[in-house]
């Protein structure tokens, strides 16, 4: 038999009897056209910075998070000047505070010169033009590790916490937060912070709430960076179960009626069915957490060189923000700015 020689065979188009009435790729053939049909973009304003903070006077490498870091107040300022010139303006401010200070009732987080508070009030003086968004949780200064308030019989307590809640936040606003942020996941907090806002003259502070946050095991890398994991058991009596999506809105509905102005979902990735839900089901702007385990994933898989981390970062954020997030929190914030850039 004569050999075929496969290369000078060129391939017909035209094959008999072969009918294609739909050629969705006639919208992907050039990079125009695939820039006119393009449904989701990234902007740095969609990112909010999540940033360590502690009462040391210079910044510290966080083992458990390779690559991010704990600012000084200084370092931080410098920080977010960076950022402000990348186009990323909005941040929230987690705090590492030392073990002398943490107690059972936690009464460093409404401390009116505690490490929080000073950071804002430095941080508004130095950078006017950043948004300044504070977690209202009290693991970081809770001597038991947990975000509300323990009993002697080791049961966390629902509305003792709220009100140590309510301190915290007053005490975040009269240092100028333009945000307060309640991941405690306990009942009825966001109706009774927004009140105590608004007979304080806070009207205008708006309220960030964690809404469907996960008990998931993507935080173990955030607890490392604070040294706040629980001492004794889990988060699972306030944190909801991954198992749920019903749940979460019922959580929704009573979030929209306490008078949060944002509604998050948090981890992200990992739970888009509930970003996607969310949009579909609040007029509110929905934001997603890609967390600390989440940054991880990407970091270690890069690292290792099994992924392009460029590629992988800006895809993580695109999935989250097409699956319906209006804001995304992430630790890669001013490198994804930088990577869009260079992009566009
Ligand atoms: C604590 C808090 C946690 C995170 C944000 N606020 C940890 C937790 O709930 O245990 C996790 C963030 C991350 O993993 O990046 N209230």
């Amino acid at each position: 038999m004569k050999k075929n020689n496969s290369k000078n065979i060129i391939p017909s188009e035209d094959i008999p009897g072969l009918e294609i009435s739909a050629r969705p790729r006639r919208n992907r053939k050039s990079e125009t056209i695939r820039k006119l049909v393009k449904e989701t973009y990234l902007e740095p304003g969609d990112f909010i910075y999540p940033v360590f903070i502690h009462d040391g006077n210079s910044d510290e490498e966080i083992t458990s998070m390779p690559g991010c870091k704990r600012f000084s107040i200084r370092g931080l300022i410098n920080e977010v000047k960076r950022s402000l010139k990348l186009g990323v303006s909005a941040f929230v401010l987690f705090p590492a505070i030392k073990d002398s200070y943490k107690t059972p009732l936690c009464e460093e987080s409404y401390n009116s010169k505690g490490l929080v508070q000073r950071a804002l009030r430095e941080l508004k003086k130095s950078c006017p033009d950043a948004t300044l968004i504070t977690d209202i949780a009290l693991d970081p200064y809770n001597s038991e590790g947990h975000d509300g308030i323990v009993s002697p019989s080791g049961e966390i307590l629902n509305d003792f916490t709220v009100d140590v809640l309510c301190k915290q936040a007053l005490s975040h606003a009269h240092a100028g937060a333009d945000v307060v942020s309640p991941s405690d996941m306990m009942d009825g907090r966001i109706g009774a912070i927004r009140e105590i806002l608004d007979e304080e003259g806070f009207t205008s502070v708006s309220i960030m709430s964690y809404t469907a946050k996960y008990a998931s095991s993507l935080y173990g890398p955030f607890r490392g960076a604070l040294d706040s994991a629980p001492k004794a058991g889990d988060k699972k009596t306030y944190q909801m179960d991954p198992a749920n999506s019903r749940e979460a809105l019922r959580e929704l509905m009573l979030d929209e009626e306490e008078g949060a102005d944002i509604v998050m979902v948090k981890p992200a990735s990992h739970y888009l069915d509930m970003v996607y839900l969310f949009k579909d089901n609040t007029d509110l702007p929905v934001a997603a957490y890609q967390v600390s385990g989440e940054y991880l994933m990407i970091r270690a898989a890069s690292d290792s060189g099994w992924l392009d981390e460029d590629k992988i970062i800006l895809e993580s954020l695109l999935s989250i923000k097409r699956a319906g997030a209006d804001m995304i929190i992430t630790y890669f914030a001013p490198r994804a700015a930088e990577l869009l850039k260079k992009q566009y």
